[in-house]
């Protein structure tokens, strides 16, 4: 069985953070490149070889899989670079800034007869494992809506992420791991429509706010939203079904299973005033109307990433990130951004978009 000896290209964030979490999978990290003399420095210090260049760490034989943590712009021409230097490939997330950079990405690394994977970290997440368990268990029944909301309190975006040049911006940037849990989270439903609102707050360059509205042939129309500036925090998932509803509250997952009793078999006598009129179907619901249960403890493990690289390499089983997955999720924010600037639901690969 042959190990993955990996090189790094971009030791900033996501390149310390492989260095220091992959050995963990039983990766043998060997190099790390960057640009800036000081990181290839601070590679070096680490134990690891430290290139100056991509090139370098490219023509470094010892390596058979390189992982791409540069800035987003960078990825396509990295991952040719890689493919035709005989490397298997890992790119970060967003794999690439189109559906048609990803098609010359598979191509190069199908010709060079290697292995093309994206980051999708976060499908070991275990708030969104959590809601998932809700639609794959039927604990609150039939699910017919799914919320997936994450807001921030901090305002201005950081670095590179400020420019569009660079691929910036928070569809890019998060978007892509909030589509790509939805459309994992529910892997046999099509996508009918998609109407999406995607803003620029405080940024003046790219886009800090999204809502995209996913319907899917299954019933469930999926909700996503993702603001920079919002100041008190949503849950993170709300999942509704026929039987009750889970509330993730957030990434420690927080939050409980609600289900009613046999008191809410009728609706309730009260009746709630407001200044403006009473309501009866939105009244409390009276005391012990609503069970409380405990969220299921789901466990996960992030390292089955690059095991199951790891396995792909030695020819054996398939890859838990494929690389259609990577196309379907990058058609979507194709169409978010279609829908956004034209104001219009994109019929998609339900409704036989081609381009889906
Ligand atoms: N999967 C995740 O959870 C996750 C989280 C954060 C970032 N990311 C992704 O990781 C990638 C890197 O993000 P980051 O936050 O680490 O950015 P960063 O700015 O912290 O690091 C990028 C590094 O790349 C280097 N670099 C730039 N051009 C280079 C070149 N031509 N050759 C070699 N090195 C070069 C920079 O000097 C810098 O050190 C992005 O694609 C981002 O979307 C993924």
């Amino acid at each position: 069985m042959h190990d993955i000896r990996l090189g790094i290209i971009g030791y900033g964030g996501m390149g310390r953070y492989h260095a220091k979490r992959a050995p963990d999978a039983g990766v043998k990290v060997l190099a790390a490149a960057d640009i800036l003399p000081e990181r290839a420095a601070e590679a070096q210090a680490a134990g690891l070889t430290g290139y100056c260049s991509a090139g370098g760490l490219l023509a470094d034989d010892r390596i058979n899989t390189v992982i791409l943590t540069v800035p987003n712009h960078l990825h396509k021409e990295m991952c040719v670079k890689a493919a035709e230097a005989g490397k298997h490939v890992i790119t970060e997330k967003p794999a690439a800034l189109s559906v048609s950079e990803l098609d010359e990405m598979e191509a190069a690394c199908r010709k060079a007869g290697v292995v093309l994977t994206a980051h999708q970290n976060r499908r070991w997440d275990r708030d969104m494992l959590t809601a998932k368990y809700a639609l794959d268990s039927g604990i609150i029944g039939k699910i017919f809506t799914i919320e997936s909301k994450l807001h921030s309190a901090n305002g201005y975006m950081h670095e590179w992420h400020l420019y569009k040049k660079y691929g910036g911006g928070m569809m890019y940037d998060w978007g892509v791991h909030l589509i790509d849990q939805i459309l994992f989270m529910m892997p046999r439903a099509k996508i009918e429509y998609i109407f999406a609102d995607i803003k620029k707050v405080l940024h003046e360059e790219v886009d800090d706010y999204f809502k995209i509205l996913m319907k899917m042939d299954n019933g469930i129309t999926a909700h996503i939203e993702l603001s920079t500036y919002i100041l008190d925090y949503q849950p993170r998932w709300l999942v509704g079904g026929d039987k009750g509803t889970m509330i993730v509250k957030d990434f420690a997952c927080g939050g409980a299973v609600y289900k009613t009793g046999k008191l809410l078999e009728k609706l309730p006598p009260q009746i709630a005033e407001t200044e403006a009129g009473p309501t009866r179907q939105f009244a409390p619901v009276p005391p012990g109307g609503i069970i409380t249960e405990a969220l299921p403890e789901i466990q996960t493990d992030p390292n089955e990433f690059y095991r199951n690289l790891r396995g792909v390499i030695n020819g054996q089983g398939e890859l838990k990130v494929k690389i259609p997955e990577v196309r379907r999720v990058l058609s979507v924010m194709e169409a978010a951004v279609e829908s956004s600037e034209t104001g219009r639901a994109i019929a998609f690969e339900a409704c036989g978009n081609i381009n889906a």
